[in-house]
Protein backbone atom coordinates (compact mmCIF):
# COMPACT_ATOMS: atom_id res chain seq x y z
CA UNK A 1 0.00 0.00 0.00
CA UNK A 2 0.98 3.29 -1.12
CA UNK A 3 0.90 6.34 1.50
CA UNK A 4 -1.42 8.62 1.55
CA UNK A 5 -0.78 12.70 0.91
CA UNK A 6 -2.65 14.78 3.17
CA UNK A 7 -3.10 18.46 2.67
CA UNK A 8 -2.90 20.45 5.56
CA UNK A 9 -5.89 21.27 6.94
CA UNK A 10 -6.98 21.67 11.02
CA UNK A 11 -8.79 17.86 10.75
CA UNK A 12 -5.86 16.42 9.24
CA UNK A 13 -3.25 17.70 11.57
CA UNK A 14 -5.45 16.81 14.39
CA UNK A 15 -5.08 13.39 12.84
CA UNK A 16 -1.91 13.05 12.25
CA UNK A 17 -1.56 14.84 16.09
CA UNK A 18 -3.09 11.77 16.79
CA UNK A 19 -1.11 8.77 14.79
CA UNK A 20 2.31 10.48 16.68
CA UNK A 21 0.67 10.47 19.78
CA UNK A 22 0.08 6.82 19.26
CA UNK A 23 3.81 5.73 18.01
CA UNK A 24 3.23 6.10 14.44
CA UNK A 25 5.81 7.69 12.17
CA UNK A 26 3.98 10.94 9.84
CA UNK A 27 6.85 12.42 6.99
CA UNK A 28 6.15 16.47 7.53
CA UNK A 29 7.46 19.44 5.66
CA UNK A 30 9.83 21.57 6.87
CA UNK A 31 11.53 24.67 5.39
CA UNK A 32 14.74 22.98 4.63
CA UNK A 33 13.39 19.65 3.63
CA UNK A 34 11.19 16.91 4.32
CA UNK A 35 10.99 14.78 7.38
CA UNK A 36 10.53 11.47 8.71
CA UNK A 37 8.55 12.25 12.38
CA UNK A 38 8.15 10.06 15.03
CA UNK A 39 7.20 11.17 19.44
CA UNK A 40 10.61 12.10 20.30
CA UNK A 41 10.18 10.40 23.88
CA UNK A 42 8.87 7.12 22.68
CA UNK A 43 11.80 4.54 21.98
CA UNK A 44 9.80 2.36 20.05
CA UNK A 45 8.49 5.42 17.84
CA UNK A 46 11.98 6.69 17.05
CA UNK A 47 13.27 3.14 16.78
CA UNK A 48 10.80 2.68 13.90
CA UNK A 49 12.30 5.84 11.82
CA UNK A 50 15.36 3.78 11.70
CA UNK A 51 14.10 0.74 10.49
CA UNK A 52 12.33 2.72 7.51
CA UNK A 53 14.85 4.86 6.91
CA UNK A 54 17.74 1.44 6.41
CA UNK A 55 19.39 4.55 9.20
CA UNK A 56 22.32 2.61 10.79
CA UNK A 57 21.83 3.31 15.03
CA UNK A 58 24.97 5.26 15.36
CA UNK A 59 23.25 8.38 13.21
CA UNK A 60 21.12 10.33 16.04
CA UNK A 61 18.05 12.40 15.14
CA UNK A 62 17.14 15.57 15.37
CA UNK A 63 14.51 16.45 17.72
CA UNK A 64 12.12 19.14 16.36
CA UNK A 65 9.75 21.43 19.29
CA UNK A 66 7.74 24.49 19.01
CA UNK A 67 8.87 26.96 21.58
CA UNK A 68 12.18 27.59 23.53
CA UNK A 69 10.47 26.42 26.38
CA UNK A 70 9.74 23.06 24.85
CA UNK A 71 13.73 22.73 23.73
CA UNK A 72 14.19 23.60 27.03
CA UNK A 73 12.62 20.18 28.16
CA UNK A 74 14.84 18.14 25.87
CA UNK A 75 18.15 19.96 26.39
CA UNK A 76 20.01 22.15 28.46
CA UNK A 77 19.71 25.72 27.61
CA UNK A 78 22.98 27.80 27.62
CA UNK A 79 23.15 31.47 27.38
CA UNK A 80 24.82 31.06 23.54
CA UNK A 81 22.06 28.24 22.89
CA UNK A 82 19.39 31.19 23.76
CA UNK A 83 20.83 33.89 21.64
CA UNK A 84 20.99 31.97 18.96
CA UNK A 85 17.63 30.71 19.85
CA UNK A 86 16.35 34.30 20.07
CA UNK A 87 18.10 35.15 16.50
CA UNK A 88 17.77 32.22 14.25
CA UNK A 89 14.74 30.27 15.99
CA UNK A 90 12.15 29.24 14.03
CA UNK A 91 14.57 28.53 11.45
CA UNK A 92 17.10 25.99 9.73
CA UNK A 93 19.63 26.34 12.63
CA UNK A 94 20.21 22.92 14.67
CA UNK A 95 21.77 23.24 17.50
CA UNK A 96 23.93 20.27 19.72
CA UNK A 97 23.44 20.41 23.50
CA UNK A 98 23.76 18.75 26.52
CA UNK A 99 20.85 16.16 26.71
CA UNK A 100 17.59 15.70 29.13
CA UNK A 101 17.53 12.17 31.04
CA UNK A 102 13.69 12.22 29.14
CA UNK A 103 15.35 11.76 25.60
CA UNK A 104 15.55 7.87 25.06
CA UNK A 105 19.01 6.96 24.38
CA UNK A 106 17.48 5.54 20.53
CA UNK A 107 17.49 9.72 19.20
CA UNK A 108 21.14 10.20 20.31
CA UNK A 109 22.30 7.31 19.63
CA UNK A 110 23.50 6.77 23.44
CA UNK A 111 25.51 10.29 23.19
CA UNK A 112 25.14 12.61 26.19
CA UNK A 113 23.92 15.21 23.60
CA UNK A 114 20.82 16.13 21.49
CA UNK A 115 20.37 18.16 18.04
CA UNK A 116 17.59 20.56 18.64
CA UNK A 117 15.49 22.46 16.49
CA UNK A 118 12.50 25.15 16.26
CA UNK A 119 11.21 24.48 12.52
CA UNK A 120 9.70 27.38 10.43
CA UNK A 121 7.21 25.63 8.20
CA UNK A 122 4.17 27.04 8.99
CA UNK A 123 2.33 23.15 8.82
CA UNK A 124 5.26 22.05 10.76
CA UNK A 125 4.71 24.50 13.34
CA UNK A 126 0.58 23.23 13.24
CA UNK A 127 1.76 19.81 13.90
CA UNK A 128 4.04 20.52 17.12
CA UNK A 129 1.30 22.96 18.54
CA UNK A 130 -1.73 20.25 17.92
CA UNK A 131 0.26 17.16 19.15
CA UNK A 132 2.10 18.89 22.21
CA UNK A 133 5.18 16.62 21.53
CA UNK A 134 8.31 17.02 20.70
CA UNK A 135 9.19 14.95 17.22
CA UNK A 136 12.42 13.27 15.80
CA UNK A 137 12.68 13.68 12.51
CA UNK A 138 15.26 12.88 10.27
CA UNK A 139 15.29 13.71 6.29
CA UNK A 140 12.53 11.28 4.81
CA UNK A 141 14.75 9.88 2.36
CA UNK A 142 16.20 6.37 2.50
CA UNK A 143 19.84 6.32 4.31
CA UNK A 144 22.31 7.92 2.36
CA UNK A 145 19.78 9.28 -0.55
CA UNK A 146 19.26 11.89 -2.09
CA UNK A 147 16.60 14.71 0.25
CA UNK A 148 13.21 14.74 -0.45
CA UNK A 149 11.37 18.54 -0.74
CA UNK A 150 7.93 17.71 -1.99
CA UNK A 151 5.64 15.43 -0.65
CA UNK A 152 6.06 13.45 -3.78
CA UNK A 153 9.56 12.88 -3.68
CA UNK A 154 8.93 11.54 -0.15
CA UNK A 155 6.21 8.84 -2.01
CA UNK A 156 8.54 7.94 -4.79
CA UNK A 157 11.27 7.04 -1.90
CA UNK A 158 9.36 5.65 1.23
CA UNK A 159 5.92 5.61 -0.59
CA UNK A 160 5.71 2.18 0.22
CA UNK A 161 7.19 2.20 3.76
CA UNK A 162 5.31 4.58 5.19
CA UNK A 163 1.27 5.23 5.86
CA UNK A 164 0.90 9.27 6.26
CA UNK A 165 2.68 12.10 4.34
CA UNK A 166 2.06 16.00 5.25
CA UNK A 167 1.79 18.26 2.19
CA UNK A 168 3.18 21.63 3.23
CA UNK A 169 4.55 22.09 -0.58
CA UNK A 170 7.92 22.47 -1.89
CA UNK A 171 10.88 23.90 0.59
CA UNK A 172 11.97 27.21 0.74
CA UNK A 173 15.54 26.46 1.50
CA UNK A 174 15.92 22.75 -0.09
CA UNK A 175 19.24 22.20 1.65
CA UNK A 176 19.39 20.91 5.33
CA UNK A 177 19.41 23.14 8.47
CA UNK A 178 23.00 24.07 9.79
CA UNK A 179 24.12 22.10 12.52
CA UNK A 180 26.32 24.22 15.47
CA UNK A 181 27.97 22.32 18.63
CA UNK A 182 27.29 24.24 21.47
CA UNK A 183 28.90 21.69 23.80
CA UNK A 184 31.60 24.02 24.22
CA UNK A 185 30.77 27.15 24.43
CA UNK A 186 34.60 28.70 24.00
CA UNK A 187 34.47 26.42 20.32
CA UNK A 188 31.21 26.66 18.72
CA UNK A 189 31.65 24.30 15.94
CA UNK A 190 29.61 23.60 12.73
CA UNK A 191 29.58 20.63 11.68
CA UNK A 192 26.58 21.18 9.06
CA UNK A 193 26.54 24.00 6.58
CA UNK A 194 23.35 25.44 5.64
CA UNK A 195 21.55 28.78 5.06
CA UNK A 196 22.34 29.98 8.22
CA UNK A 197 26.45 30.96 7.82
CA UNK A 198 28.95 30.38 10.47
CA UNK A 199 29.68 34.35 9.93
CA UNK A 200 25.68 34.88 11.30
CA UNK A 201 26.36 32.77 14.34
CA UNK A 202 29.88 34.30 15.19
CA UNK A 203 28.03 37.79 15.12
CA UNK A 204 25.67 36.82 17.44
CA UNK A 205 28.05 34.66 19.86
CA UNK A 206 31.08 37.47 19.85
CA UNK A 207 33.58 34.21 19.77
CA UNK A 208 34.86 32.63 16.68
CA UNK A 209 33.35 29.88 15.32
CA UNK A 210 34.84 26.64 13.68
CA UNK A 211 33.95 24.92 10.60
CA UNK A 212 33.97 21.83 9.11
CA UNK A 213 33.80 22.90 5.66
CA UNK A 214 34.31 20.84 2.55
CA UNK A 215 36.31 21.76 0.15
CA UNK A 216 34.28 23.44 -3.08
CA UNK A 217 36.41 21.65 -5.51
CA UNK A 218 38.73 18.52 -4.20
CA UNK A 219 41.27 17.13 -6.41
CA UNK A 220 39.66 14.07 -5.96
CA UNK A 221 36.83 12.84 -4.07
CA UNK A 222 36.28 10.32 -2.10
CA UNK A 223 39.82 10.90 -0.33
CA UNK A 224 40.69 8.88 2.59
CA UNK A 225 41.08 11.94 4.98
CA UNK A 226 37.20 12.67 4.32
CA UNK A 227 36.42 9.17 6.10
CA UNK A 228 38.25 8.98 9.03
CA UNK A 229 36.48 12.32 10.07
CA UNK A 230 33.44 10.67 9.39
CA UNK A 231 33.70 8.25 11.38
CA UNK A 232 34.54 10.17 14.30
CA UNK A 233 31.50 12.87 13.98
CA UNK A 234 27.99 10.78 13.96
CA UNK A 235 26.36 11.93 10.61
CA UNK A 236 29.23 13.35 9.09
CA UNK A 237 30.04 10.54 6.74
CA UNK A 238 31.59 11.93 3.18
CA UNK A 239 29.18 9.77 1.01
CA UNK A 240 25.59 11.56 1.43
CA UNK A 241 22.83 12.87 -0.38
CA UNK A 242 23.78 10.67 -2.93
CA UNK A 243 21.84 9.44 -6.39
CA UNK A 244 22.54 6.21 -7.33
CA UNK A 245 24.01 7.28 -10.82
CA UNK A 246 27.67 8.15 -10.56
CA UNK A 247 28.35 11.73 -10.23
CA UNK A 248 31.42 13.92 -12.00
CA UNK A 249 32.73 17.12 -11.05
CA UNK A 250 34.00 19.06 -14.12
CA UNK A 251 35.50 22.21 -14.08
CA UNK A 252 33.74 23.65 -17.37
CA UNK A 253 31.19 22.00 -19.55
CA UNK A 254 31.84 22.89 -23.54
CA UNK A 255 29.07 23.12 -25.89
CA UNK A 256 30.97 20.64 -27.93
CA UNK A 257 31.55 18.56 -25.17
CA UNK A 258 27.39 18.00 -24.67
CA UNK A 259 26.69 17.59 -28.29
CA UNK A 260 29.16 14.95 -28.66
CA UNK A 261 28.75 12.61 -25.76
CA UNK A 262 26.49 10.15 -25.58
CA UNK A 263 22.82 9.69 -25.01
CA UNK A 264 23.80 8.24 -21.52
CA UNK A 265 25.87 11.19 -20.08
CA UNK A 266 23.75 14.34 -18.22
CA UNK A 267 25.05 17.63 -17.08
CA UNK A 268 24.46 19.34 -14.55
CA UNK A 269 24.98 23.59 -15.06
CA UNK A 270 24.37 26.21 -12.02
CA UNK A 271 22.66 28.51 -14.76
CA UNK A 272 21.13 28.41 -17.70
CA UNK A 273 23.75 27.59 -20.52
CA UNK A 274 23.80 30.10 -22.93
CA UNK A 275 24.15 27.81 -25.83
CA UNK A 276 20.03 27.13 -26.82
CA UNK A 277 21.51 23.99 -28.77
CA UNK A 278 22.30 22.35 -25.27
CA UNK A 279 18.73 23.62 -23.60
CA UNK A 280 16.98 22.17 -26.62
CA UNK A 281 18.81 18.86 -25.42
CA UNK A 282 15.88 18.36 -22.78
CA UNK A 283 16.31 16.29 -19.76
CA UNK A 284 19.69 15.33 -19.85
CA UNK A 285 21.01 19.00 -19.40
CA UNK A 286 19.82 20.63 -16.44
CA UNK A 287 20.47 23.52 -14.70
CA UNK A 288 19.87 24.71 -10.99
CA UNK A 289 18.94 28.37 -11.25
CA UNK A 290 18.23 29.93 -14.74
CA UNK A 291 20.49 32.99 -13.27
CA UNK A 292 22.99 31.36 -11.45
CA UNK A 293 21.27 32.56 -8.03
CA UNK A 294 22.45 30.56 -5.11
CA UNK A 295 19.42 30.22 -2.92
CA UNK A 296 17.71 29.31 -5.93
CA UNK A 297 20.30 26.45 -6.84
CA UNK A 298 19.84 25.76 -3.01
CA UNK A 299 16.06 24.98 -3.13
CA UNK A 300 16.35 23.45 -7.17
CA UNK A 301 19.43 20.78 -6.02
CA UNK A 302 17.46 17.58 -4.52
CA UNK A 303 15.19 17.83 -6.91
CA UNK A 304 17.21 18.18 -10.14
CA UNK A 305 19.21 15.31 -9.14
CA UNK A 306 16.16 12.76 -8.43
CA UNK A 307 15.12 14.21 -11.48
CA UNK A 308 18.79 13.53 -13.30
CA UNK A 309 18.94 9.98 -11.32
CA UNK A 310 15.42 8.86 -12.91
CA UNK A 311 17.03 9.52 -16.06
CA UNK A 312 18.73 5.91 -16.39
CA UNK A 313 22.39 7.95 -17.10
CA UNK A 314 25.37 6.49 -16.84
CA UNK A 315 27.01 9.78 -15.28
CA UNK A 316 25.91 12.92 -14.36
CA UNK A 317 29.11 15.76 -15.07
CA UNK A 318 28.42 18.88 -12.47
CA UNK A 319 30.01 22.26 -13.65
CA UNK A 320 32.14 23.65 -11.28
CA UNK A 321 30.56 25.85 -9.05
CA UNK A 322 32.06 29.59 -8.67
CA UNK A 323 34.62 29.59 -5.62
CA UNK A 324 32.15 32.31 -3.64
CA UNK A 325 30.93 31.37 0.06
CA UNK A 326 27.50 31.67 -1.25
CA UNK A 327 27.91 28.67 -3.58
CA UNK A 328 29.58 26.82 -0.34
CA UNK A 329 26.11 24.88 1.27
CA UNK A 330 25.62 23.96 -2.50
CA UNK A 331 28.97 22.38 -3.11
CA UNK A 332 28.92 20.77 0.47
CA UNK A 333 25.84 18.94 -1.03
CA UNK A 334 26.76 18.01 -4.58
CA UNK A 335 30.64 16.84 -2.57
CA UNK A 336 29.19 14.37 -0.55
CA UNK A 337 26.76 13.30 -3.18
CA UNK A 338 29.73 12.71 -5.29
CA UNK A 339 32.15 10.92 -2.79
CA UNK A 340 32.43 7.13 -3.57
CA UNK A 341 31.97 4.51 -1.45
CA UNK A 342 30.18 4.43 2.43
O1 LIG B 1 16.99 20.49 8.11
C1 LIG B 1 17.13 19.50 8.80
O2 LIG B 1 17.96 19.45 9.72
C2 LIG B 1 16.24 18.28 8.48
C3 LIG B 1 14.81 18.66 8.82
C4 LIG B 1 13.87 17.49 8.70
O3 LIG B 1 14.76 19.22 10.09
N1 LIG B 1 16.69 17.13 9.21
C5 LIG B 1 17.83 16.46 8.92
O4 LIG B 1 18.02 15.32 9.67
O5 LIG B 1 18.59 16.81 8.06
P1 LIG B 1 19.11 14.22 9.33
O6 LIG B 1 18.88 13.13 10.31
O7 LIG B 1 19.05 13.88 7.91
O8 LIG B 1 20.45 14.88 9.70
C6 LIG B 1 20.71 15.13 11.06
C7 LIG B 1 22.18 15.23 11.31
C8 LIG B 1 22.86 13.89 11.17
O9 LIG B 1 24.04 14.08 10.41
C9 LIG B 1 23.18 13.53 12.60
O10 LIG B 1 24.31 12.72 12.72
C10 LIG B 1 23.38 14.88 13.25
O11 LIG B 1 22.36 15.64 12.66
N2 LIG B 1 23.16 14.81 14.69
C11 LIG B 1 22.03 14.50 15.34
N3 LIG B 1 22.23 14.49 16.67
C12 LIG B 1 23.53 14.81 16.87
C13 LIG B 1 24.35 14.94 18.02
N4 LIG B 1 23.88 14.74 19.24
N5 LIG B 1 25.64 15.27 17.83
C14 LIG B 1 26.14 15.48 16.58
N6 LIG B 1 25.41 15.36 15.45
C15 LIG B 1 24.12 15.02 15.59
MG1 LIG C 1 19.54 13.27 6.08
Amino acid sequence: MMARIYQPTTTTIRRLATVLKRGGLVAVPSETVYGLAAHALDAAACQKIFEVKGRPPTDPLIVHVHSLAAAAVVAELTPAARALGRAFWPGPLTLVLKKKPVVPEVVTSGLDSVAVRIPQHRVFRDLLRTSGLPLAAPSANPFGYVSPTTAGHVQDSLGERIEHILDGGACAVGVESTIVDLRNPAKPTVLRPGKITAEEIAAVLGVPVTVRRARAHPGKVGAKKGRTAAQRAPGMMERHYSPNTRLRWVKSIAGDEVLSSGRRVAFLFLARPADPRLAALGGRVQWLSAAGDPEEAARSLFSRLRALDQGGYREIRVQRLPDDPAFAVVADRLNRAAARGR
